[in-house]
């Protein structure tokens, strides 16, 4: 059974060397216009254009590149197979560094310095213990969970806030419609670690942000479509956020001519808050290869009428 491969942005042959190790027996096939299609019983891939994976006859399993499968999920003539999103732990350690780092930054006051500077104005501030800053994250997952739990250990006031809620160690959980108010109600920072989904499109919206204090923050690593970026700028303009952090777009590549790139109150990083490493996915992808093969279950499968 061949393991397809496909990605718009990566090189196979950054995954070869370390399937060669853990998996000798796995015959990696990456994409071209005449690959043998017959034998291919999964794929793993990033983006493939709409139609690829149904011209594959015997395909068992798509496996993601990615932890967020929405792409994957928007072909129409994707194969009624499982879906399995990405699990690799480069990608919450990453984004939990990612995350910290802007906390900090904010937490600190270093946008305010930033602007300072820019107008030669010199203010001293007393630095202040992580405790006095409070910090929400939507979606408890097995990224944004890590995350939560990593900003607790540092030392913040952690919140979270899910579809279930449920149990995250040193975090305040919150659930549902109900629970979003009272979540947003005495928040510093915001971050989104939602998956893209009908439910989450636009979720970052007017609405949202004036059930936040005046003045937080925002921290948007989830998917471009979830943030309404002319509510954004006016929630800038008008005070009721100070500052932005956005690592992911509507449109990918961001347009040269966006008005984000220039904003002062808006930092922009073009979709690197974490990243799969093949060295520590592959294991990964070889244990759900070897559970498709074997007929066992397989490992992060998607609910596909629910998006994530
Ligand atoms: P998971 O699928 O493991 O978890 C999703 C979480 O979101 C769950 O807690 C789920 O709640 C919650 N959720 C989903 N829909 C809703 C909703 N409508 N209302 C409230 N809560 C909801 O995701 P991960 O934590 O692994 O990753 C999250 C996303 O982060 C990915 O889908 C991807 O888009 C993004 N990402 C971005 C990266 C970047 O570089 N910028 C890198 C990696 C991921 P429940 O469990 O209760 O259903
Ligand atoms: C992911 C991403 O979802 O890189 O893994 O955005």
């Amino acid at each position: 059974m061949a393991l397809l491969w496909y990605s718009s942005d990566d090189d196979p042959e950054e995954w070869r060397p370390v399937f060669g190790r853990l998996a000798p027996d796995l015959e990696l096939r990456p994409w071209h216009d005449g690959v043998r299609r017959d034998d291919v019983g999964a794929a793993l891939v990033w983006l493939p254009p709409p139609g690829l994976l149904a011209s594959f006859p015997n395909l068992k399993a798509v496996f993601s590149i990615a932890a967020g499968t929405d792409a994957l999920l928007r072909d129409r003539t994707l194969p009624d197979v499982p879906v399995c999103r990405m699990m690799d732990p480069a990608l919450k350690h990453g984004m939990a560094e990612y995350v910290l780092f802007q906390a900090l930054k904010y937490h600190r006051r270093f946008d305010v310095h930033r602007d300072e500077q820019a107008r030669r104005v010199w203010t001293w501030r007393r630095p202040l213990l992580p405790a006095t800053s409070t910090i929400g994250v939507m979606g408890l997952g097995e990224i944004g969970g890590f995350v939560a739990r990593s900003l607790a250990e540092y030392g913040f006031r952690v919140r979270g806030w899910s579809r279930s809620g449920g149990v995250v160690d040193k975090v305040e959980t919150f659930k549902g419609a109900d629970g979003l108010g009272p979540f947003l109600a005495e928040l510093d920072m915001l971050v989104c670690l939602l998956p893209l989904t009908e439910a989450t499109h636009n979720v970052l919206n007017a609405d949202l942000f004036a059930r936040l204090p005046e003045g937080a923050r925002l921290i948007q690593v989830g998917r471009g479509p979830q943030l309404v970026v002319a509510d954004l700028l006016a929630a800038l303009q008008s005070g009721r956020l100070a500052h932005a952090s956005l690592d992911v777009f509507p449109e990918e590549p961001l347009g040269e001519d966006s008005p984000l790139w220039a904003h002062p109150q808006i930092d922009i990083t073009p979709h690197v808050a974490s990243g799969t490493e093949p060295e520590t996915a592959a294991a990964f992808v070889v244990e759900n290869y070897r559970r498709l093969r074997d007929g066992r279950p397989l490992l992060g499968v998607v609910e596909r009428t629910r998006g994530y």
